[in-house]
């Protein structure tokens, strides 16, 4: 008897061991690391509202401290949209900030109330009608391979530009953030970014790259305001105010670039403001000399498009996707601005990266005419050595590094500037930057009238309704239009693929 209750107390006591154990185990598991990571600070609306994202390996509550001048204000600005929900194995966190003061310099913490980030930074627009920005494109972030010597990513050239501009309010990324959206990718982006995005706020554009596979990566990566998004499935397009400017930010994923409702979105957006500046953001080009012109979006963008900017009066539209650097001269309706026209200028922001593109001329017609006319082009800078045979075009240069622009608005002045940060150091291991374009856009303020004020949403239903037209048109620039002078450019690709080595 006395030997059975020992065995009994045995017994009790390995299972409450194993219990103990498990226990254990499961606390460490439920202790997964809650340091937030992937930080970004998003325009959202105005200058006075940001968008905050970040990740947590595990579900925690979602909480945004801000100080101004080390005090903490949290409690006199205004928190909503606050969101969290699992994606991907991590759970992303979204809340919104407005009720900010403006022309302050805010410092914030993202947390769960008790574990909190770095601290960030952000400022807010101050309403004088100046202000500057940068503008990035293609970064194609993917960890560095062992034949690159030297490896110098789009992080890099951003923070050449934060040196060059230390007054930027912000950075655009016109788009191609990674390479495939994996995991792995974004991890890789944001350990690269994650001090530049603690210093500046963001305006992301999506990329073709960005949601390959699995369409709701950009929206789950960025807090956006996609109030008016025409659909989410494969990236976001948006608006905001910014001083004496609108921004409209477009997705070219919609269909082979741009649907039906997405132009019309676009049109109504740009007639609701009666702000002086017009300014676009997207990822493919309605004009360029890469490798992608050729294909039918690209012509395809400058016959909807284009028309759409030359109709409500864009001044400047800024894009990426073939990575080189163009400027176009002012525009309308794809045809060079006569005096005294408003005209738009087409902007091909280059690559921040390291893939870069050479220029394709066959596409020009100083070689045969194709797709973009040759007088069009203001600037051509090929961020690689190439040989383009005895093709010569009197604007093309070529600086071999990462490119970056600069754009500086001051009442009815806007100065864009291009630069190239070469790849190698000088000898004192410094930086060299070298400029590769200059323009200016003078213009009188206060003519722009609002001529939309309705509803500017598109139900799914809508949505679906107008791909019926979408498609027709689509279908008709790819045989009418895009297919012929495809056909007339196929002897001189072959011939550029064998005498050049460029397709
Ligand atoms: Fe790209």
């Amino acid at each position: 008897m006395k030997k059975t209750s020992k065995r009994f107390l045995s017994l009790i006591l390995s299972l409450t061991l194993i219990l103990f154990t498990l226990s254990a185990g499961s606390a460490a598991f439920s202790t997964a690391d809650t340091t937030p990571r992937r930080i970004s600070v998003s325009a959202k609306h105005d200058g006075l509202t940001k968008g905050f994202c970040w990740y947590t390996d595990a579900s925690t509550p979602s909480q945004v401290k801000i100080y101004l001048d080390d005090q903490d204000v949290t409690k006199d600005v205004v928190l909503s949209e606050i969101q969290s929900e699992e994606w991907e194995g991590s759970y992303m966190h979204k809340v919104t900030v407005s009720g900010l003061e403006g022309g302050k310099t805010y410092t914030y913490q993202v947390g769960d109330g008790n574990n909190w980030s770095k601290p960030g930074k952000f400022v807010t627009d101050d309403g004088d009608d100046s202000f500057g920005f940068i503008t990035i494109s293609d970064v194609h972030y993917r960890a560095p391979k062992e034949d690159e010597t030297p490896f110098r990513g789009g992080d890099f050239t951003l923070r050449a530009a934060v040196k060059t501009i230390p007054e930027a309010e912000f950075f655009v990324n016109c788009g191609d953030f990674t390479d495939d959206s994996t995991n792995d990718e974004w991890n890789d982006y944001h350990k690269a970014f994650d001090e530049l995005h603690r210093a500046l706020t963001l305006v992301p554009v999506t990329g073709n790259h960005d949601g390959f596979g699995s369409y709701h990566w950009f929206n789950n990566m960025f807090n956006l305001d996609t109030s008016e998004s025409v659909q989410t499935l494969n990236g976001v397009n948006y608006s905001f105010d910014y001083g004496n400017a609108h921004i409209a930010v477009l997705n070219t994923n919609d269909l082979m670039a741009m649907s039906d409702a997405q132009l019309k979105w676009f049109r109504n957006d740009m007639n609701s403001t009666d702000k002086d500046w017009k300014i676009a953001f997207m990822h493919k080009s309605p004009y360029s000399l890469g490798k992608d012109a050729k294909w039918p979006d690209a012509l395809y963008l400058q016959e909807s498009f284009a028309t759409v900017c030359s109709e409500v009066n864009v001044d400047l539209v800024m894009s990426g996707h073939d990575h080189q650097y163009l400027r176009t001269k002012p525009l309308k309706n794809n045809a060079l601005a006569k005096e005294g026209q408003h005209g738009t200028v087409y902007v091909l922001a280059g690559t921040a990266g390291t893939k870069r593109y050479q220029v394709r001329p066959f596409l020009s017609p100083s070689f045969l005419p194709a797709f973009v006319p040759s007088e069009f082009i203001d600037a051509l800078v090929i961020q690689r050595e190439a040989d383009y045979g005895s093709w010569q075009h009197e604007k093309l240069q070529t600086e071999v590094g990462g490119c970056f622009s600069t754009v500086n608005i001051d009442g009815g002045k806007l100065e864009l500037k291009a630069y190239i940060l070469a790849d190698e150091k000088d000898a004192d291991g410094q930086d060299i930057i070298t400029q590769v374009d200059c323009m200016t856009i003078e213009k009188k303020t206060g003519q722009n009238k609002i001529s939309y004020t309705g509803d500017n949403t598109t139900g799914l239903f809508q949505y679906i309704l107008d791909l019926i037209p979408s498609i027709g048109n689509l279908a008709k620039y790819a045989f009418l239009d895009w297919l012929p002078k495809f056909l007339l450019i196929v002897p001189y690709i072959i011939y550029s693929s064998v005498e050049l080595g460029i397709f």
